[in-house]
C-alpha cells in the first residue's frame, strides 16, 4: 500500500475487515437476473467481428433513436470507448467541465488532445464560459448526470451545447454512463451530425467487472476509425461478455426503475447527513455521487482511510481540490455506519 495519496488505484478494489468504502463508483446491486439466466457459454470462441455482435448492435440500435446497427461499436466498457474516440481525432483541444471524470485528462493525454477546462458554477457548465472558450476547439466532452458532481446540466444549456457545435461543426462527445440513473427530470440526450454517444453495460446494469461498453455516431468516419484502430489493438470485445450484455437487455424496463428507487433513497440519506455536519455540498441530481467541501482533505480522506476504516476519494484527482467525492454505491447500513465515523470526526476537527 502506497503511503501517499497518489491517485484512485490505492483504493480500487479494497474491501473486507470492517472498511467501508464510499470510494469506487460502482454499483453494489446485483444485475438483472435475465443477465445470467439460461446462459449457455459458446463453445464457439474463434475471434469476433471487431464492430461487435451484430444481435447486441442491432439490440442497441432500438434503443437509441434513427440509428442502425452499423453506427455502434461494442468496447471494453465505456472506457475503451473514449480512448478509441479521443485517439481518431488526430491533436487538437477538447473542452469539458472541470471537476471532471478522473480519467478524461489522462484519457486526452494519451491520445495527444490537449484539454480546456471551464470551471463548472455549483456542478453545472456556465454557458457564458463555455461559449467563450469552444470556438478553436475540435470537441467537447459532456457528462451528464456527472462523476463526480452528481449533477445534471439543464436542458437548455444542452440544446444550446448542440446549437453551438453544430454551427461550429465540431465534435460532440457525450459521455452517457450515468443516464439511467437521474432523480430530476427524464435523460436528454445530445443529438447531431457529429456527436458520438457513449455507453456502457456497467452502471445501468451493474456490470462493472463484465467491461462492455460501446460508441454510438452517425459520423461514419468515427466509427472506421475506431474499427480500425481496435483492430490492431484490443481486437473483438469478450464473446461471452457481449452474450451477457445482451441477455441484460431482456430485463423488464421496470428494472431500472427499482434501481433508482433504492438509488434515491441513498442519495437522501447522504445529503441530509452530510449537510447535518454543516458541509457545503450540492444536492446530487443524478448518478451516484456527492462532491462536499472539506477542510483539509488530504488530511481528511487520510485519516478516514488509517484511522477510521472509511475510504473517500480526494477532490483534487478531479480537478477539485477543496473536495471530496463520495459515491453512495453501498448498503443504507453501510451508509448509516460510514456516517456516523464521519460525524465523529468532522466534530473533532
Ligand atoms: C463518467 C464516467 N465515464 C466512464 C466511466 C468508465 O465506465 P466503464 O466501466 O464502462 O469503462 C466511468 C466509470 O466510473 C465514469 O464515471
Amino acid at each position: 500500500m502506497s503511503t501517499k495519496l497518489t491517485g484512485p488505484e490505492i483504493f480500487i478494489g479494497k474491501q473486507g475487515n470492517g472498511m467501508i468504502s464510499f470510494g469506487s463508483g460502482q454499483p453494489d446491486l446485483p444485475p438483472p437476473k435475465e443477465a445470467l439466466e439460461n446462459l449457455n457459454i459458446r463453445s464457439d470462441l474463434r475471434y469476433g467481428l471487431i464492430q461487435g455482435e451484430e444481435k447486441l448492435r442491432r439490440a442497441l440500435s432500438k434503443e437509441y433513436p434513427a440509428s442502425t446497427a452499423d453506427n455502434f461499436v461494442i468496447t471494453n466498457g465505456a472506457s475503451e470507448a473514449l480512448d478509441l474516440i479521443f485517439r481518431s481525432m488526430d491533436n487538437g483541444k477538447v473542452l469539458l467541465g472541470k471537476p471532471y471524470y478522473y480519467s478524461y485528462p489522462k484519457i486526452l493525454r494519451y491520445a495527444n488532445m490537449k484539454p480546456e477546462y471551464t470551471q463548472l458554477e455549483k456542478g453545472k457548465i456556465d454557458f457564458s464560459d463555455f461559449e467563450t472558450k469552444v470556438h478553436d476547439c475540435k470537441a467537447v466532452l459532456i457528462n451528464s448526470p456527472s462523476n463526480p458532481t452528481g449533477r445534471i446540466e439543464s436542458i437548455k444549456t444542452l440544446k444550446e451545447i448542440e446549437k453551438i457545435t453544430r454551427d461550429l461543426g465540431i465534435y460532440v462527445v457525450s459521455d452517457e454512463v450515468y443516464k439511467d440513473l437521474i432523480y430530476e427530470r427524464e435523460n436528454y440526450m445530445i443529438k447531431g451530425e457529429h456527436v458520438i454517444t457513449v455507453n456502457s453495460f456497467s452502471k445501468t446494469y451493474a456490470m462493472c467487472g463484465l467491461r462492455i461498453g460501446y460508441l454510438w455516431s452517425n459520423d461514419q468516419r468515427i466509427v472506421d476509425k475506431a474499427i480500425e484502430m481496435k483492430t490492431h489493438t484490443s481486437m473483438n470485445t469478450s464473446l461471452v461478455g457481449q452474450d451477457i450484455a445482451l441477455n441484460a437487455m431482456k430485463a423488464p424496463r421496470n428494472y431500472i426503475e427499482k434501481q433508482l428507487k433504492i438509488w434515491r433513497e441513498r442519495r437522501e440519506m447522504m445529503y441530509t447527513g452530510l449537510s447535518a455536519m454543516g458541509l457545503e455540498l450540492w444536492k446530487p441530481e443524478g448518478a451516484f455521487y456527492v462532491f462536499p467541501k472539506i477542510k483539509n482533505p488530504e488530511k481528511f480522506v487520510w485519516d478516514m482511510y488509517t484511522k477510521h476504516k472509511i475510504i473517500t476519494y480526494l477532490g483534487e484527482w478531479f480537478g477539485a481540490p477543496e473536495h471530496v467525492r463520495f459515491s453512495y454505491a453501498l448498503s443504507m447500513n453501510d451508509i448509516e455506519e460510514g456516517l456516523k465515523r464521519i460525524e465523529k470526526y468532522v466534530d473533532q476537527s
